[in-house]
């Protein structure tokens, strides 16, 4: 289906009828910073979520909590709401609602509903890479018992790794060095699932120098056709399967970034539509290999709102308005992640002014209404001249920041 933003057309007045409305269903960090680059062109914003005061919640136009795995309720409020834009912000939505409604003509969803259906299930994402593209690909395996799972293992070898078909953050995964670990591992997956379809992947380890993201923007070019171009890669570092630290741009030996960005165009063509992509690629030496990607602005991507002259949000809003983007890099940038470490809601934060005098560096606090030990609360920025030195500066005014439960 083609977008109804593919052409240039008028900007509007929000809240009146030449409103352009967009419904962002999820309403997390990098969706408050989406709604924040759409408020900025005069769009109107839905920000949707499952809990009340979600980050993008209070900066939208009107704001709803909703389960959106919940097919029919998510329906329901797109036909009350009849955005002209539907942005999932989140892999756990109703997708197969929207594919439907988008076969049907009744909505346009970004980048497009096949891409949110193949890429919220692993097994999806991973077939289209490794089996229709031919990219290359760890090994994997889909396993849907303990006893399957066993012999996945050993098909794959040790060490590999095991993941439910549907979770994220590196919830349920781990990583097993032999058969003893297997039934561990199973039983995990259960417990990191977000819908318990007691299916799992098993990946062969790969042992690689570094990892990247690379993003991937489809917008509309001076050609009036979809033109893809690619942000500088960002490296990161990943602790138990969630980001702690990213930085741009990663240091990459030109081949292996040639066939970075020929895997990203390869995917992110099948994949169509408009919107901006994290491609998630491992590295080593002149090799990649394609991991997955997110067909929406990335959490390792946070680093561009210091790094580039236009955020990842600012390019996602852009390209899916039909507007032209500019991928360039502004300065060498990192980011560090401040966890809630407690469990408590309505926490403080000390030490805020103390991170910002760390030179070069910047802040985002989420306002998420509860903490938890490992949820993300936070992000710090930093710019510099290298990048080692924007990841001291990063690191350094996170670790400023000390969440407290105040009584
Ligand atoms: N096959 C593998 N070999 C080596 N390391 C891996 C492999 N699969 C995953 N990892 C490591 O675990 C991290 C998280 O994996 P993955 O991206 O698949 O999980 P996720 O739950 O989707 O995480 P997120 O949602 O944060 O991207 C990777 O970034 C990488 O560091
Ligand atoms: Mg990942």
């Amino acid at each position: 289906m083609t977008n109804a933003f593919s052409t240039p057309r008028t900007f509007g007045t929000p809240l009146s009828s030449t409103a352009i409305k967009v419904m962002l269903l999820g309403s997390g960090e990098l969706g408050k910073e989406v709604i924040i680059a759409l408020q900025r062109l005069g769009v109107e914003v839905i920000a949707v979520d499952r809990y009340p005061n979600a980050p993008g919640h209070p900066v939208a136009h009107r704001s709803h909590v909703l389960d959106m795995s919940d097919g029919v309720a998510l329906a329901a409020l797109i036909t009350l709401e009849k955005p002209d834009l539907i942005v999932p912000e989140i892999e756990a939505i109703a997708t197969d609602t929207l594919a439907a409604l988008e076969a049907a003509g009744q909505i346009t969803c970004i980048p497009t509903a096949r891409a949110a259906q193949l890429t919220m299930n692993r097994e999806g994402i991973r077939r289209l890479a490794a089996e229709k593209l031919g990219v290359a690909t760890s090994p994997y395996r889909f396993a849907s018992s303990l006893r399957e799972l066993q012999l996945a293992c050993q098909e794959i070898g040790f060490p590999c790794v095991v993941k439910p078909v549907m979770s994220s953050s590196g919830k349920g995964q781990s990583k097993l060095d032999g058969a003893q670990d297997v039934e561990n591992a199973w039983a995990y997956a259960a417990s990191g699932s977000r819908v318990d379809t007691g299916r799992v992947i098993v990946e062969g380890f790969i042992d690689f120098d570094y990892e990247i993201t690379l993003l991937t923007v489809r917008a509309i070019g001076a050609s009036g056709q979809v033109e893809t171009q690619f942000c500088e890669p960002i490296g990161h570092l990943q602790v138990q399967g969630d980001y702690v630290e990213s930085w741009q741009p990663a240091r990459m030996a030109p081949l292996a970034l040639e066939r970075s960005r020929e895997i990203a165009r390869k995917v992110t063509d099948d994949l169509g539509g408009l919107g901006l992509f994290g491609v998630e690629l491992f590295v080593k030496d002149d090799m990649v290999w394609f991991s997955e990607v997110s067909p929406r602005p990335h959490d390792t991507g946070m680093v561009t709102m210091a790094s580039q002259v236009q955020s990842e949000f600012e390019l996602h809003a852009k390209a899916i308005l039909g507007l032209p983007v500019n991928v360039a890099l502004r300065s060498p940038g990192a980011s560090a992640v401040i966890y809630g470490q407690l469990e408590a809601k309505g926490i403080a934060f000390e030490g805020v002014a103390d991170a910002l005098r760390v030179p070069g560096t910047d802040l985002r606090l989420f306002g998420k209404p509860e903490s938890f030990a490992r949820r993300r609360m936070g992000v710090a920025l930093a710019t510099a001249d290298d990048t080692d030195t924007a990841r001291q500066r990063a690191v350094l005014a996170a670790s400023k920041v000390q969440p407290v439960e105040k009584k």
